[in-house]
């Protein structure tokens, strides 16, 4: 079966699925973008995701192409249409097309919109998750706004791929104060040899992941001791357990950082059981 995407108003084969060349998105990295996780051929979390996309349109003062309504019907036809029962929906929105200036172009300029979707491979996810993976830790070079959902993602994507260079599978940011900020695509989490799990605080300085969010009603319901703070990289190294979040992955629970073993080099009971009860706390569309 051919995959098909939606491209500023209609669905198209991905071979014809093309924006243009002056689109603003593809020469400077202006627009944004949502990543939601499929289940059962149902969105997860998709109001959480729409809502935070409204925020990051606002910030960088985008409007919406469409109503809220409209997106979420589009959102399923894709999945549908390419018939995903597990994977991931991917939304971006860009400020348009218009002749090359950094300058914002004129209001009737109307912004684009890419809807694509793909199925993920569950069982490889289990089996990745079951073995828990290894990070480097590299020192955070990105701009100050990070908690907008851009797609400028340049130090992301030099960051991955020098963690998968280095054998391991991804790489965990380091600000200058020597704290986490978050993973190259995912927020990281720590349990404390006291058994407390410790987020960072969701400033500029991190993306305030969905999956991040709903994880603190799991962790309310299971009774555990959370606090939303900076780590430094040598808590991490002494941690009972270590795990990131993210809409594609959930709860992936970290093994290595940067070579040293977290726990016993096996994934957590915190992290599992986290894993587990992810989705009776995420609202399925
Ligand atoms: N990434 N931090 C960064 C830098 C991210 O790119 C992501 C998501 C997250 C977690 O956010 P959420 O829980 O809402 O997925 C944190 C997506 C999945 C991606 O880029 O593919």
């Amino acid at each position: 079966m051919s995959r098909i995407a939606y491209v500023n108003g209609r669905y198209l084969p991905f071979h014809d699925a093309k924006v243009h060349v002056e689109d603003r998105g593809y020469q400077f990295a202006d627009g944004v973008y949502e990543v939601c996780e499929v289940r059962s051929g149902r969105l997860i979390d998709e109001r959480r995701h729409l809502e935070r996309l409204k925020r990051s349109l606002g910030e960088l003062q985008i409007r919406m192409p469409i109503s809220t309504r409209a997106l979420g019907v589009i959102l399923q036809e894709v999945v549908a249409r390419n018939r995903i029962g597990y994977g991931i929906v991917y939304l971006q929105i860009t400020r348009g097309v218009a002749r090359r200036d950094h300058a914002f172009p004129s209001r009737e300029v109307r912004p684009s919109l890419v809807v694509t979707a793909r199925a993920l491979n569950r069982s490889r996810n289990e089996a990745l998750a079951e073995q828990g993976i290894a990070v480097i830790t590299l020192p955070d070079n990105r701009w100050g706004r990070v908690d907008i959902k851009t797609t400028g993602l340049l130090s992301n994507v030099l960051a991955r791929q020098a963690a998968i260079e280095r054998g391991a599978r991804d790489a965990w940011f380091v600000d200058e104060d020597g704290t986490v900020t978050e993973a190259s695509s995912a927020n990281v989490w720590i349990v404390t040899p006291a058994g407390t799990l410790v987020t960072r605080h969701a400033d500029h300085a991190i993306l305030r992941g969905i999956t991040r969010t709903v994880l603190f009603d799991a962790i309310k319901a299971q009774g555990l001791a959370v606090q939303e703070r900076a780590f430094t990289v040598e808590e991490a190294y002494s941690a009972r357990e270590a795990f990131i979040t993210s809409a594609s992955q959930i709860v992936l629970p970290v093994v290595r950082v940067d070579g040293r073993t977290i726990g016993n080099g096996k994934p957590g009971p915190v992290a599992t059981a986290l894993r587990r009860a992810y989705h009776l706390y995420a609202e399925a569309g």
